[in-house]
């Protein structure tokens, strides 16, 4: 087994911050040492095969995105990052480990879906995945198949309150499937979002002729989060079910939350970047001159990005200090504007609705720490020790301890990342400064002051100094345990 010592760094945890050097033997984590630390009287850097010098660095547990849609089949066409494309982007950004969502349709088994994103999937990541369970279809054998989900390492399930006809659950459908979170401890992930409004208030701004990807953001109105919000912590109340609420973007929906946990609720958020960056007056009303009045497309995606002149991204960072908002995830679902956003230049319902950012979360969340909106062990814990625990796979991951998977990013906050992707005077990309697969860079213009210098994944070197080293398939399935986040 191959050994490492990464020294000289400040490792950083959830807790706090120290200087030390981290031994890796093989695949996990030896021990934490003092820096420069003697065993049986010899340096231990002499005694490694491998030392990676992290002077002036930080040294932390390698990123988890707990929600990615790889290949997802979405809007009359799919996801453009496969497996391979999206993990090995998220790799380049300090993420080693994603949680993606199977889905299961209407008419299909919950089992024959789980099966396929193992086809999907399987001996083709760069980084460690494992799995939430997307239920489209609430049916007596499906509720039987959920219960076994745990003996899958799957411990959470996605439902929707939006989008009628797609992945749609009405409320009798949550309330049997919430009971079954009740009996087995699975995490109910919620899209909140009252689908069945949303979808009348779009069609009357069509009618009137209100077709531009601004008004993606018009229809889906923030009442219409903060109700579904409600309505979501009012079923998980009665069943009893631990509630996680994602991709939140309303400043009211996390005043319903916030309200849920000081009641003892076992209710739980994440929200990602783009609720925190990005508005929908300086994003989804864009014009440009390669895309004219499209341009919005690129940022439609639901929940949507909200005004700021409402003060919702301030208010999400808030939520980030005070723990009413626990952790950050991507919602990463990249469409390409070409043939797959395109599909709604006369009709924003039309536009696929996703994001891609999952090589850039860390970076997006770094720059939160020198902006002071949050601090650096804050960071740690919303990327990567949170999602962690809340899904069922600290002590393995989200920590930098003896017995823990050896994924760790050595990050440099002296150095600095650019994001976006060079166009020539006929806007034709001259080149990529991401490595996702779509057409096109939703954070074009975003500078980090912090640079993802080494990427580890089990020991293994995969990303170092701006080249990539690992290889397609040196990810594994992770099976995850029930969430060890329950208060
Ligand atoms: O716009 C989004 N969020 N696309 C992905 C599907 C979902 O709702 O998470
Ligand atoms: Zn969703
Ligand atoms: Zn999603
Ligand atoms: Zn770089």
């Amino acid at each position: 087994m191959a050994t490492t010592l990464i020294s000289g760094g400040t490792v950083v945890s959830s807790t706090g911050r120290a200087p030390a050097d981290v031994l890796i033997d093989g695949e996990v984590i030896k021990a934490v040492l003092s820096p420069g630390s003697t065993l049986f009287g010899t340096d231990v850097a002499a005694s490694v095969d491998t030392v990676i010098d992290a002077t002036g660095k930080y040294v932390i547990p390698g990123g988890i995105d707990a929600h990615t849609h790889m290949e997802l089949p979405f809007g009359g066409t799919a996801a453009i990052d496969t497996f391979e494309t999206g993990t090995r982007a998220a790799a380049w950004g300090g993420t080693t480990a994603i949680i993606d969502f199977a889905v299961q349709t209407f008419g299909e088994r919950i089992e024959d879906s789980l099966a396929a994103w193992h086809g999907k999937a399987s001996g083709n990541c760069a980084i460690d995945y494992g799995f939430h369970q997307i239920v489209g279809d609430v049916t007596p054998d499906s509720l039987k198949a959920m219960a076994k989900l745990p003996d899958e390492g799957i411990t959470s399930f996605k439902m929707f309150m939006a989008y009628p006809g797609v992945f749609y659950s009405d409320d009798a459908q949550i309330l049997k499937a919430m009971q079954v979170s009740r009996d087995t401890g699975l995490m109910t992930m919620m899209h909140a979002e009252n689908g069945p409004v949303i979808d009348v208030l779009a069609e009357q701004l069509v009618e009137q002729g209100k077709t531009d990807p601004y008004y993606h953001g018009v229809a889906r109105a923030w009442e219409m989060e903060e109700e579904a919000t409600h309505r979501a912590i009012m079923l998980a109340k009665l069943t009893g079910a631990p509630l996680y609420i994602v991709h939140v973007s309303a400043k009211q929906a996390v005043e319903q939350i916030a309200g849920a946990r000081d009641r003892g609720q076992n209710v739980f958020a994440e929200t990602c970047p783009q609720y925190l960056y990005l508005s929908l007056e300086e994003q989804l009303g864009a014009q440009s001159e390669q895309y004219g009045h499209f341009e919005g497309a690129k940022w439609v995606c639901s929940t949507p990005l909200r005004s700021r002149e409402e003060g919702h991204q301030d208010a999400m960072w808030q939520s980030l200090r005070t723990n009413d908002v626990q952790m950050v995830s991507t919602d990463h679902c990249p469409f390409c504007m070409k043939d797959q956003k395109e599909l709604g230049l006369a009709d924003f319902r039309k536009i696929p609705n996703g994001m891609g950012t999952v090589e850039h979360r860390m970076d997006l969340m770094y720059q939160g720490v020198v902006t002071g909106e949050i601090t650096l062990e804050r960071w740690v814990e919303l990327t990567s020790t949170t999602p962690a625990r809340m899904f069922g796979i600290y002590g393995r991951k989200g920590v930098i301890q003896p017995g823990a998977d050896a994924d760790i990013v050595v990050y440099d906050p002296n150095g600095h990342t650019s994001i976006g992707m060079p166009v020539d005077e006929n806007g034709k990309p001259t080149g990529k400064k991401h490595h996702m697969n779509m057409d096109h860079a939703a954070w074009e213009g975003f500078e980090i002051d912090g640079h993802v210098d080494t990427v580890l994944s089990r020991g293994k070197v995969i990303v170092d100094n701006d080249q990539y080293l690992g290889s397609k398939g040196d990810g594994r399935f992770m099976k995850r345990g029930l969430t060890q986040y329950l208060t």
